[in-house]
């Protein structure tokens, strides 16, 4: 079973990286120099994915804007001899169908994949938080899409090991081997579990593989963690009739969604890029060693 669509949920409010945020899209602040949303939608095309669906919501045209091409100033580009540049903005609006649907209250994850129900119809498809940014070999989400596929399309969880302490901002999965290492067959599963409550350190962090299954399941889940519509708790409700895996992947995982997150992201990517990478190395043992 092929997945061909993605739903990228980007309808938060983004209130942890408040006062830029009040009216620039945080899916929208730079990572270097494209925009976090574009290093989702670029690892989800790297993954043969051709529909996404972005979430958004009354704030974020911004985010349908920089998807579309923009005629004048890739001219302008061109007739200034920056072709290669012109080329760079026009691939942004290329790099797959991009489809649009508002979230019109913010009423939590599980409600935002919700209004993916009819873009989706009756296929598995591919879940990208609009917060999560991955540098990876091989794209998080085919990880997880190859895991699917292999089991005719169920559902795969991307996972990571996280610390006793940081458990309790995510989910906490209960998992049993499978013969393949870095598979589990996920046994349960809660969000934001207190320590008490924690099935074990293994969080999902960010990436899914679900089936339409989900819009059912979601349908009968009643408020969650913060009075919202967890789609963690759909994933449970749909788990008492179906098989699921969670994948421990490949992959440095940022939250670019808190100031902290986004700091290490912009600090790593630049010192990962071929032309800035070795000047900013030598400024920054510079400074930290004076
Ligand atoms: C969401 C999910 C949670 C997951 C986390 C990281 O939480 O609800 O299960 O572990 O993303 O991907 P949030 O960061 O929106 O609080």
């Amino acid at each position: 079973m092929k997945i061909r669509k993605a739903v990228i949920p980007a309808a938060g409010l983004g209130t942890r990286m408040l006062p830029a945020t009040k009216t620039i899209p945080k899916e929208m602040l730079p990572l270097l120099d494209k925009p976090v949303i574009q290093y989702i939608i670029e690892e989800a095309a790297a993954a043969g994915i051709e529909d996404i669906l972005l979430v958004t919501n009354r704030q974020k045209s911004a985010m349908d804007d920089y998807f579309d091409y923009f005629p004048e100033l890739e001219q302008r580009l061109e007739r200034s001899g920056k072709a290669e540049q012109a080329e760079e903005i026009r691939k942004a609006a290329d790099l797959a169908n991009i489809f649009y649907v508002r979230q019109k209250e913010t009423k939590g994850l599980g409600h935002a994949i919700y209004r993916a129900k009819r873009f989706i119809g009756d296929e598995p498809f591919a879940v990208l938080l609009g917060d999560d940014v991955m540098f990876a070999e091989v794209p998080v989400i085919k990880q997880l899409m190859d895991v699917s596929e292999d089991r005719g399309g169920l559902t795969a969880l991307g996972v990571q090991a996280v610390s006793d302490s940081a458990i309790a901002s995510y989910s906490s999965l209960k998992v049993t081997d499978t013969e393949q290492r870095g598979i589990f067959k996920v046994e349960d599963l809660i969000e934001k579990p207190t320590a008490a409550e924690k099935f074990s350190n293994y969080a999902i962090l960010g990436r899914y593989v679900l089936t339409p299954g989900i819009f059912d399941a979601l349908e009968n889940v009643k408020p969650g963690y913060g009075g919202e519509i967890q789609l963690t708790d759909g994933i449970r409700e749909q788990l008492k009739g179906e098989a699921m895996f969670a994948v421990d992947f490949k992959g440095k995982r940022y939250d670019t969604g808190n100031q902290r997150g986004f700091l290490e992201a912009t600090v790593e990517f630049a010192l990962r890029d071929k032309e800035l990478g070795a000047g900013f190395r030598e400024y920054l043992s510079g400074i930290i060693n004076n």
